[in-house]
């Protein structure tokens, strides 16, 4: 067997969160040094291994710490204590506003996000006009990114990781943006890089995705791995625990 793709290792992220009881200033000195706050854990000793090549998806309820691990997978942000291990080259789309420069136009934000995925100004160039035919941002390429729709945003950001051929693919909730018309163009290029051999990790609401999609899929409850396995089984154990049906997920 080939060694994972990505290896989590009893990763914890902690959120210092401030609690302002009282503005004045009179409270603050008297408060002197000491600050008002609590350490929220967003992720506790979450350990897993994605295989090479796989296709993995991860689910749970909102503030379950799913885009917090997909983060730390991404190198966006950084646990506090664990370990995490990528191999290949990664690309991501994570949430709005990550990665684009809102005063440079669509065409300067996907050479700028071209080679800080570590390609060359010619191969982004071959590549260019797919990109914005897969985005469909159409003349609003030279416009500046600050006058996209988020739908616009969205879709560019996504035309680029998939067309940098990255050899991991970290996507968050992707498919719930944008028409159909682009979530059935974007499912189309998840097959075409899964079978070029691209390992994909996704979080997703709609469990059809996790079963049509995912080889298998990690359940994450607060802040904690709940259950890992085969894609069916988890979609399985998650619909069966928060009482829905496949299609009737909470946002
Ligand atoms: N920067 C942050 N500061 C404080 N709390 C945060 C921060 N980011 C996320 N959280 C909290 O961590 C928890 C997990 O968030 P998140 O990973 O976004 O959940 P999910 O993607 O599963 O909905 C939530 O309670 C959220 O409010
Ligand atoms: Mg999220």
């Amino acid at each position: 067997m080939s060694a994972p793709a990505v290896t989590v290792d009893n990763v914890s992220v902690r959120f210092r969160l401030y609690h302002e009881r009282n503005n004045s200033l009179k409270s603050a000195v008297m408060r002197g040094r000491r600050s008002v706050h609590e350490d929220f854990e967003a992720l506790h000793n979450v350990s897993l291994e994605i295989p090479a090549g796989s296709t993995f998806g991860i689910v749970g309820r909102n503030g379950a710490g799913k885009s917090t691990l997909l983060k730390c997978i991404a190198r966006i942000l950084y646990p506090d204590s664990g370990r995490i291990v990528t191999r290949g080259r990664m690309a991501s789309m994570l949430e709005l506003g990550s990665g684009f420069h809102p005063e440079l136009s669509g065409r300067e934000n996907v050479y700028l996000n071209g080679s800080i995925l570590g390609m060359s100004r010619r191969t982004v160039a071959a590549k260019f006009d797919e990109i914005v035919s897969f985005a469909g941002v159409g003349k609003f390429i030279d416009q500046p990114i600050k006058n996209y729709s988020s739908g616009m945003y969205v879709r560019l950001g996504f035309a680029v990781a998939i067309n940098v051929d990255p050899d991991i693919l970290v996507v968050d909730e992707i498919l719930a943006v944008g028409d159909a018309a682009f979530a059935e163009k974007s499912r189309q290029k998840f097959v075409e890089l899964k079978a070029a051999g691209t390992t994909i990790v996704m979080v997703t609401h709609a469990i059809s995705n996790i079963r049509q999609m995912c080889d298998s899929a990690a359940w994450i409850d607060s802040g904690r791995l709940v259950s890992i396995g085969d894609s069916n089984r988890i979609a399985d154990e998650y619909t069966a625990a928060v009482g829905l049906g496949d299609d009737q997920q909470q946002r």
